[in-house]
Protein backbone atom coordinates (compact mmCIF):
# COMPACT_ATOMS: atom_id res chain seq x y z
CA UNK A 1 0.00 0.00 0.00
CA UNK A 2 1.76 3.53 -1.17
CA UNK A 3 0.14 5.50 1.61
CA UNK A 4 1.10 3.57 4.09
CA UNK A 5 4.46 2.89 2.96
CA UNK A 6 4.80 7.03 2.53
CA UNK A 7 3.80 7.75 6.05
CA UNK A 8 6.97 5.84 6.92
CA UNK A 9 9.25 7.72 5.44
CA UNK A 10 10.69 10.21 8.10
CA UNK A 11 10.36 13.77 6.87
CA UNK A 12 13.26 16.32 7.41
CA UNK A 13 14.03 19.99 7.67
CA UNK A 14 15.26 22.87 5.63
CA UNK A 15 18.87 23.90 6.71
CA UNK A 16 20.44 27.29 6.21
CA UNK A 17 24.37 27.66 6.83
CA UNK A 18 26.17 30.73 7.67
CA UNK A 19 29.64 31.58 9.13
CA UNK A 20 27.79 33.25 11.84
CA UNK A 21 24.51 35.55 12.17
CA UNK A 22 24.84 37.10 8.51
CA UNK A 23 22.22 34.10 7.35
CA UNK A 24 19.81 35.29 9.06
CA UNK A 25 18.98 37.60 6.63
CA UNK A 26 18.40 34.99 4.04
CA UNK A 27 16.74 32.66 6.60
CA UNK A 28 14.08 36.01 7.22
CA UNK A 29 12.68 36.26 4.11
CA UNK A 30 12.70 32.33 3.17
CA UNK A 31 10.84 32.05 6.72
CA UNK A 32 8.56 34.43 5.35
CA UNK A 33 7.95 32.80 2.26
CA UNK A 34 7.38 29.57 2.98
CA UNK A 35 6.44 29.34 6.47
CA UNK A 36 4.58 26.11 6.61
CA UNK A 37 8.05 23.93 6.83
CA UNK A 38 11.09 23.19 9.26
CA UNK A 39 14.02 24.97 9.53
CA UNK A 40 17.52 24.27 11.11
CA UNK A 41 20.02 27.53 11.03
CA UNK A 42 23.38 26.77 12.28
CA UNK A 43 25.54 29.30 12.57
CA UNK A 44 29.30 28.66 12.65
CA UNK A 45 30.11 31.62 14.64
CA UNK A 46 32.76 30.47 16.49
CA UNK A 47 34.59 29.63 12.83
CA UNK A 48 33.97 33.49 11.73
CA UNK A 49 34.60 35.19 9.44
CA UNK A 50 34.77 33.15 6.30
CA UNK A 51 35.03 35.95 3.80
CA UNK A 52 39.07 36.75 5.79
CA UNK A 53 40.17 33.01 4.96
CA UNK A 54 41.74 30.51 2.73
CA UNK A 55 39.98 28.34 0.13
CA UNK A 56 41.02 24.60 1.97
CA UNK A 57 40.18 26.30 5.71
CA UNK A 58 36.52 27.48 4.01
CA UNK A 59 35.49 24.47 2.42
CA UNK A 60 36.31 22.24 5.29
CA UNK A 61 34.62 24.20 7.71
CA UNK A 62 31.72 23.73 5.25
CA UNK A 63 31.84 19.78 5.09
CA UNK A 64 32.11 19.79 8.79
CA UNK A 65 28.83 22.05 9.10
CA UNK A 66 26.99 20.00 7.06
CA UNK A 67 27.88 16.68 8.13
CA UNK A 68 26.31 18.14 11.70
CA UNK A 69 23.26 19.74 9.37
CA UNK A 70 22.57 16.25 7.54
CA UNK A 71 23.06 14.52 10.94
CA UNK A 72 20.51 16.59 12.30
CA UNK A 73 17.40 16.00 10.14
CA UNK A 74 18.42 18.48 7.34
CA UNK A 75 17.00 16.83 3.65
CA UNK A 76 18.04 20.19 2.12
CA UNK A 77 20.74 22.97 2.90
CA UNK A 78 20.97 26.61 1.37
CA UNK A 79 24.91 28.45 2.24
CA UNK A 80 22.97 31.37 2.68
CA UNK A 81 27.33 32.56 2.93
CA UNK A 82 28.56 34.05 0.30
CA UNK A 83 32.31 33.33 0.87
CA UNK A 84 31.13 29.12 1.54
CA UNK A 85 29.00 29.75 -1.73
CA UNK A 86 32.23 30.70 -3.69
CA UNK A 87 34.54 28.85 -2.60
CA UNK A 88 32.51 25.07 -1.58
CA UNK A 89 29.69 25.06 -2.70
CA UNK A 90 31.08 23.56 -6.55
CA UNK A 91 33.21 20.93 -4.42
CA UNK A 92 30.25 19.97 -2.27
CA UNK A 93 27.91 19.21 -5.36
CA UNK A 94 30.45 17.70 -7.57
CA UNK A 95 32.41 15.35 -4.83
CA UNK A 96 31.30 15.89 -1.32
CA UNK A 97 27.25 14.85 -1.71
CA UNK A 98 28.07 12.14 -4.66
CA UNK A 99 30.25 10.32 -2.10
CA UNK A 100 28.84 10.77 1.36
CA UNK A 101 25.13 12.16 1.24
CA UNK A 102 23.55 11.01 -2.70
CA UNK A 103 19.90 11.97 -1.23
CA UNK A 104 20.57 15.64 0.09
CA UNK A 105 20.87 18.60 -1.51
CA UNK A 106 23.18 21.88 -1.14
CA UNK A 107 22.31 24.99 -2.62
CA UNK A 108 23.97 28.31 -2.57
CA UNK A 109 23.13 31.99 -2.82
CA UNK A 110 24.79 33.51 -5.87
CA UNK A 111 23.34 31.34 -8.76
CA UNK A 112 19.97 32.89 -7.86
CA UNK A 113 21.21 36.15 -7.03
CA UNK A 114 23.21 36.21 -10.62
CA UNK A 115 20.07 35.20 -12.22
CA UNK A 116 17.83 37.41 -10.87
CA UNK A 117 20.11 40.92 -11.59
CA UNK A 118 20.56 38.96 -15.41
CA UNK A 119 16.73 38.72 -16.04
CA UNK A 120 16.31 42.37 -15.83
CA UNK A 121 17.85 43.06 -19.53
CA UNK A 122 19.00 46.51 -19.12
CA UNK A 123 21.88 45.39 -16.70
CA UNK A 124 24.74 45.58 -18.69
CA UNK A 125 27.31 46.82 -16.47
CA UNK A 126 26.94 45.27 -13.00
CA UNK A 127 29.44 45.66 -9.83
CA UNK A 128 29.86 43.45 -6.74
CA UNK A 129 30.56 44.99 -3.33
CA UNK A 130 32.01 40.92 -1.51
CA UNK A 131 34.30 39.98 1.21
CA UNK A 132 37.85 39.05 0.18
CA UNK A 133 37.30 35.25 -0.47
CA UNK A 134 34.38 35.77 -2.60
CA UNK A 135 36.00 38.30 -4.70
CA UNK A 136 39.48 36.22 -4.90
CA UNK A 137 37.29 33.11 -6.17
CA UNK A 138 35.35 35.37 -8.76
CA UNK A 139 32.41 33.52 -9.04
CA UNK A 140 29.75 36.43 -9.35
CA UNK A 141 32.05 37.45 -12.56
CA UNK A 142 32.24 34.10 -13.99
CA UNK A 143 28.18 33.03 -12.96
CA UNK A 144 27.24 36.37 -14.96
CA UNK A 145 29.67 36.26 -17.69
CA UNK A 146 28.60 32.28 -18.66
CA UNK A 147 25.28 33.63 -19.15
CA UNK A 148 26.07 36.91 -20.45
CA UNK A 149 29.73 37.10 -22.04
CA UNK A 150 29.06 40.95 -22.72
CA UNK A 151 28.01 42.13 -19.42
CA UNK A 152 30.88 44.29 -18.15
CA UNK A 153 31.42 43.12 -14.65
CA UNK A 154 33.77 44.97 -11.48
CA UNK A 155 34.41 43.44 -7.83
CA UNK A 156 35.01 45.54 -4.84
CA UNK A 157 36.51 43.12 -1.60
CA UNK A 158 34.59 45.65 1.36
CA UNK A 159 36.57 43.83 4.13
CA UNK A 160 35.64 46.18 6.63
CA UNK A 161 32.25 46.37 6.19
CA UNK A 162 31.44 42.64 7.96
CA UNK A 163 33.18 44.45 11.45
CA UNK A 164 31.30 47.03 11.26
CA UNK A 165 28.10 45.57 10.78
CA UNK A 166 28.78 43.17 13.50
CA UNK A 167 29.94 45.73 15.94
CA UNK A 168 26.77 47.48 15.65
CA UNK A 169 27.59 50.47 13.57
CA UNK A 170 25.96 50.05 10.62
CA UNK A 171 24.53 53.50 11.19
CA UNK A 172 27.87 55.31 12.16
CA UNK A 173 29.71 57.59 10.34
CA UNK A 174 32.23 55.00 10.05
CA UNK A 175 29.90 53.16 8.23
CA UNK A 176 29.51 55.84 5.93
CA UNK A 177 33.65 56.32 5.16
CA UNK A 178 33.70 53.11 4.51
CA UNK A 179 30.81 52.73 1.76
CA UNK A 180 31.93 56.20 0.61
CA UNK A 181 35.34 54.85 0.18
CA UNK A 182 34.54 51.53 -1.71
CA UNK A 183 31.88 52.77 -3.88
CA UNK A 184 34.00 55.75 -4.98
CA UNK A 185 35.87 53.45 -7.51
CA UNK A 186 32.91 52.44 -9.38
CA UNK A 187 31.95 56.12 -9.71
CA UNK A 188 33.42 56.39 -13.34
CA UNK A 189 31.81 53.27 -14.82
CA UNK A 190 28.26 54.47 -14.76
CA UNK A 191 27.24 50.79 -13.47
CA UNK A 192 23.23 49.75 -13.89
CA UNK A 193 22.95 47.61 -11.27
CA UNK A 194 24.84 46.72 -7.88
CA UNK A 195 24.66 43.46 -6.17
CA UNK A 196 25.66 42.99 -2.14
CA UNK A 197 27.76 40.15 -2.39
CA UNK A 198 27.34 39.30 1.58
CA UNK A 199 24.70 38.43 3.91
CA UNK A 200 25.84 41.07 6.31
CA UNK A 201 25.57 44.32 3.60
CA UNK A 202 21.48 44.37 3.54
CA UNK A 203 22.47 46.59 6.94
CA UNK A 204 24.24 48.89 4.90
CA UNK A 205 21.90 49.37 2.13
CA UNK A 206 20.22 52.72 2.85
CA UNK A 207 23.96 53.96 2.85
CA UNK A 208 24.90 52.29 -0.12
CA UNK A 209 21.66 53.42 -2.28
CA UNK A 210 22.72 56.96 -1.05
CA UNK A 211 25.77 56.94 -2.02
CA UNK A 212 25.73 55.12 -5.07
CA UNK A 213 22.90 57.00 -6.47
CA UNK A 214 19.30 57.10 -7.56
CA UNK A 215 20.64 55.55 -11.30
CA UNK A 216 22.03 52.28 -10.02
CA UNK A 217 19.41 49.27 -8.85
CA UNK A 218 20.44 48.08 -5.84
CA UNK A 219 20.46 44.31 -5.43
CA UNK A 220 20.07 42.62 -1.66
CA UNK A 221 19.83 38.43 -1.75
CA UNK A 222 17.76 37.79 0.89
CA UNK A 223 14.86 38.31 -0.75
CA UNK A 224 16.11 36.91 -4.10
CA UNK A 225 16.81 33.97 -2.56
CA UNK A 226 13.98 33.50 -1.49
CA UNK A 227 11.94 33.93 -4.49
CA UNK A 228 14.01 31.19 -6.48
CA UNK A 229 13.93 28.65 -3.15
CA UNK A 230 10.65 28.65 -3.61
CA UNK A 231 10.34 28.00 -7.26
CA UNK A 232 13.04 25.70 -6.86
CA UNK A 233 10.77 23.36 -4.50
CA UNK A 234 7.83 23.62 -7.38
CA UNK A 235 10.35 22.38 -10.07
CA UNK A 236 11.61 19.54 -7.60
CA UNK A 237 8.29 18.04 -6.03
CA UNK A 238 10.89 15.02 -5.05
CA UNK A 239 12.82 16.97 -2.76
CA UNK A 240 9.54 19.11 -1.64
CA UNK A 241 8.08 15.23 -0.46
CA UNK A 242 11.06 14.95 1.75
CA UNK A 243 10.13 18.27 4.12
CA UNK A 244 8.09 18.52 7.34
CA UNK A 245 5.49 20.85 7.60
CA UNK A 246 5.40 21.96 11.34
CA UNK A 247 6.29 25.76 10.88
CA UNK A 248 9.40 25.16 13.33
CA UNK A 249 12.80 27.13 13.49
CA UNK A 250 15.56 26.20 15.38
CA UNK A 251 18.84 27.84 15.80
CA UNK A 252 22.00 26.47 16.33
CA UNK A 253 25.73 27.86 16.84
CA UNK A 254 29.29 26.77 17.82
CA UNK A 255 30.42 29.88 20.36
CA UNK A 256 28.01 30.49 23.44
CA UNK A 257 27.37 33.92 23.27
CA UNK A 258 24.31 36.36 24.29
CA UNK A 259 25.49 37.96 21.47
CA UNK A 260 24.20 35.94 18.76
CA UNK A 261 20.33 36.27 20.48
CA UNK A 262 21.13 39.50 20.16
CA UNK A 263 22.32 40.51 16.86
CA UNK A 264 20.37 37.50 15.67
CA UNK A 265 17.03 38.88 16.60
CA UNK A 266 18.04 41.94 14.28
CA UNK A 267 19.06 40.16 11.46
CA UNK A 268 16.07 37.65 11.82
CA UNK A 269 13.34 40.52 12.85
CA UNK A 270 12.11 39.02 15.73
CA UNK A 271 13.30 37.60 18.72
CA UNK A 272 15.35 34.20 18.55
CA UNK A 273 17.37 32.22 20.83
CA UNK A 274 20.18 29.81 19.46
CA UNK A 275 21.82 26.58 21.31
CA UNK A 276 25.14 25.67 21.25
CA UNK A 277 26.49 23.10 19.82
CA UNK A 278 30.14 21.55 19.48
CA UNK A 279 31.06 20.30 16.23
CA UNK A 280 33.57 17.02 17.61
CA UNK A 281 30.92 16.00 20.10
CA UNK A 282 28.70 15.69 17.31
CA UNK A 283 28.18 11.93 16.80
CA UNK A 284 28.85 11.57 13.00
CA UNK A 285 27.85 8.53 11.27
CA UNK A 286 30.26 9.56 8.47
CA UNK A 287 33.18 11.48 8.17
CA UNK A 288 34.73 13.36 5.47
N1 LIG B 1 28.56 35.38 5.63
C1 LIG B 1 29.72 35.97 5.01
C2 LIG B 1 29.43 36.22 3.53
O1 LIG B 1 28.30 36.35 3.10
C3 LIG B 1 30.14 37.25 5.68
C4 LIG B 1 30.63 37.05 7.08
C5 LIG B 1 31.95 36.32 7.13
O2 LIG B 1 32.93 36.78 6.53
O3 LIG B 1 31.98 35.26 7.77
O4 LIG B 1 30.36 36.28 2.76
Amino acid sequence: NMNSKSKLVKKGKIGVFDSGFGGLSILKHIVKKLPEYDYLYFGASARAQYGEKSHATILKFTKEALVFMFNSGCEIVVLACNSASSEALREIQQKFLPKYFPDKKVLGVIIPTVEKVLEERQNKKIAVLATNATVRTGTFVKEIQKRKPQVFVNQVACPLLVPLVESGKEKSKEAEVAVRDYLSCLKKEKIDALILGCTHYEFLSSVIKKNIGKKVKVFSEGSIVAVKFKDYLKRHIEIEEKLSKKGKVEFFITKPSSEFDIFGSKFFGSQIHADNVKLSNVPQKKTI
